[in-house]
């Protein structure tokens, strides 16, 4: 993912840095408000300052009220929306039409408090599921098809579209393009709960080949816990009974583990099974490497306070080492 470094941290997430066609015109718009709000804002100080030192001098004339009400209360405001009602309906002609015609089309489901990321693999059919981080083509459009699974969540992408609500059991739709690869922050933009802040992610813009590459990789199962220690996670992971919450593709769903998925319960947690191949954990909270997903396991209680994820208190040092490097390893 060598082209995912294009864009400077301080861009990531950034309305003024707009990098897909949608977001420019909003920056546009933005800009308008801003200095049109700013202008109108220090003239009429500067009409307050001037009646207020009219009112001191005793020998004034006296000043229309009617017109100055009239014309300043009512013409000018009503010529001022006016004038943006109909530049922003023209220029919101070029937003892209929310549509899944000819898009790949990802689904994106809000959780408390992390998204889960659902594509279709073109070869097989099959489903690949990820999680807090979309990636996508550059250069194409690509359409999200929204929904959330507790409350109400909103999904957005400073740099590349306006917001879009996820609400649960109704599907709503986004599109995103993003001009060129690069990574792009996105942050949960409806309070949602206790960790809402801590509810970002990433759009990843890879190029076309990068991309189809990255897709052939989600889609294959598991990779083999090929040493003592990675096995030694492995087994972990099982004894722990992680597969009641987590799906790992080639060993949850293996022969003779025991299975502990109640309905809809392998999806509490996000799906592990390129869990290594993420750049981050927790939902763009912390980096991901194996200290930080020791830590995680460990007490994610004391990183986000109120997730769904139990502490592991009953392991050693040497299992959680393990595990950890087992998960990093899910590349
Ligand atoms: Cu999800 Cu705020």
């Amino acid at each position: 993912m060598s082209d995912a470094k294009t864009v400077p941290l301080s861009e990531l997430q950034s309305v003024l840095h707009p990098a897909g066609a949608d977001a420019a015109i909003i920056h546009q718009f933005s800009w308008v408000l801003f200095v049109g709000g700013t202008v109108i804002f220090v003239a009429v100080m500067a009409l307050l300052a001037l009646a207020m030192r009219r009112g001191m001098r005793k020998d004034a004339r006296p000043v229309r009220p009617m017109l100055w009400i009239f014309g300043g209360g009512i013409v000018f405001p009503a010529l001022v929306l006016t004038a943006l009602l109909t530049w922003s309906t023209w220029r919101s002609v070029d937003l892209a039409p929310q549509t899944s015609h000819q898009a790949l089309t990802i689904s994106v489901t809000g959780k408390m408090w992390w998204w889960e990321v659902r594509y279709r693999d073109p070869g097989s059919g099959r489903e690949i599921v990820s999680a807090n981080e979309i990636v996508i083509p550059a250069g194409e459009s690509v359409y999200l098809g929204l929904t959330a699974s507790d409350v109400i969540h909103s999904l957005w992408v400073p740099a590349l579209a306006g917001k879009r609500d996820m609400i649960p059991g109704r599907v709503t739709g986004l599109n995103l393009r993003a001009d060129k690869p690069g990574v792009y922050r996105g942050q949960c933009a409806e309070y949602c709960g206790e960790q809402h802040a801590r509810m970002a992610f990433h759009v990843i813009a890879l190029a076309r080949p990068e991309f189809d590459a990255w897709l052939a990789r989600q889609a294959a199962p598991a990779l083999a816990a090929d040493t003592q220690l990675l096995q030694r996670g492995r087994a972990a992971f099982l004894e722990q009974r992680c597969q009641a919450c987590h799906t790992i593709r080639g060993v949850t769903d293996a022969e003779g583990v025991q299975q502990q998925q109640i309905a809809d319960t392998s999806r509490l947690g996000p799906d592990l099974t390129h869990v290594g191949s993420r750049r981050t954990i927790g939902a763009a909270t912390l980096d991901n490497h194996r200290g930080t997903l020791a830590g995680w396991i460990a007490d994610p209680q004391a990183i986000k306070p109120g997730v769904f994820m139990p502490p592991s208190n009953d392991l050693d040092g040497e299992t959680l080492r393990a595990l950890a490097t087992y998960l990093e390893h899910l590349k």
